[in-house]
């Protein structure tokens, strides 16, 4: 195995990405916080402004510098989370859980209905598409919606709508002639891969990460999105899942992640790193 290396930042992206040097990634695989859900106990994360529209505003100036460090022919691959509007309360289950680490502030917040977007009590908000569009206006190019069907999703117990069992991935470029290797992935028939990927929790535990997605979803996008010895960017990098996943593949990696603790997990997870700290 060729040794590749990884870089672990830790930080706010909105920072440290400007120290990447412009068009050198091939391909950025993240999931951000979603929006409300989760209580990453920083005061720079991204996922708790007081409205969504600021934070598909902070998604958007995130992704304009992913954007700046991404080659001509480079792809994202963006994996966000929907969220229901509510108003007095937060409930126990679906998109908008009380969930182990979720705070009060977070909670405070769901229990009240954004003013914006035309929003009332009990809307699906429709985020993700949110987020795809505002980045569309700022110049990405939106190549394609995969619904990633979760083969173990969340129980929810609700009567009144089917259980959410899905989530989004988009593909998105700089230009329309990327690097995308159809046959890096294909369906078993042998045909070209479709937009709907079934895909199960690790087989191999838990990474330690409240929200970390599956290795195989990261794997699948870097095969599909670069060659080996390329590197692979993740703004939102939790516990390392793409940084491990590219690792495999033999991609060079760059991992930014604001809670010190989980870019320890990276750590541990990537065995050999090269390790930088950049502020906090
Ligand atoms: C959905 S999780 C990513 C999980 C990751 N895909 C994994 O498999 O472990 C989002 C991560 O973004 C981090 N985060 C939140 N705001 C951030 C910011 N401004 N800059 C960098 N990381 C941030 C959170 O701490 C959290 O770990």
């Amino acid at each position: 195995m060729t040794p590749v290396t990884s870089r672990i930042l830790t930080g706010d992206s909105r920072n440290l990405l400007t120290s990447i040097q412009s068009e050198s990634v091939q391909c950025c695989v993240t999931s951000p916080p979603y929006w409300g859900l989760r209580d990453y106990d920083h005061p720079a994360q991204i996922g708790s402004e007081p409205s969504p529209v600021e934070y598909v505003r902070n998604l958007t100036e995130v992704f304009r510098e992913v954007r700046r460090a991404l080659r001509k022919d480079g792809t994202l691959w963006l994996n966000v989370g929907d969220g229901y509007a509510r108003n007095g309360g937060t409930g126990n289950c679906g998109p908008n859980a009380v969930v182990a680490n979720t705070k009060k502030l977070i909670q405070r917040r769901n229990c009240k209905v954004p003013d914006c977007w035309g929003l009332k009590d009990r809307d699906l908000m429709g985020l993700p598409w949110r987020v795809a569009f505002a980045l569309q206006e700022d110049g990405w190019i939106l190549r394609s919606r995969i619904t990633w069907i979760k083969k173990t999703a969340m129980p929810e117990s609700v009567r009144n709508r089917p259980t959410n069992a899905t989530e989004d991935v988009f593909l998105m470029t700089k230009t329309i002639t990327y690097y995308y290797d159809a046959s890096a992935v294909r369906e078993p028939t042998g045909a070209n891969l479709r937009n709907c990927w079934a895909i199960g929790p690790d087989t191999n535990g838990s990474s330690g990460h409240p929200a970390a997605f599956p290795r195989d979803l990261a794997r699948r996008c870097i095969l599909l999105g670069s060659r080996p010895g390329d590197v692979i960017l993740d703004p939102f990098a939790g516990s390392g899942t793409t940084g491990a996943a590219a690792r495999e593949l033999e991609r060079e990696s760059i991992l930014i992640e604001l809670n010190p603790e989980y870019s320890k997990i990276s750590k541990r997870r990537m065995g050999h790193v090269v390790q930088a700290r950049l502020g906090s």
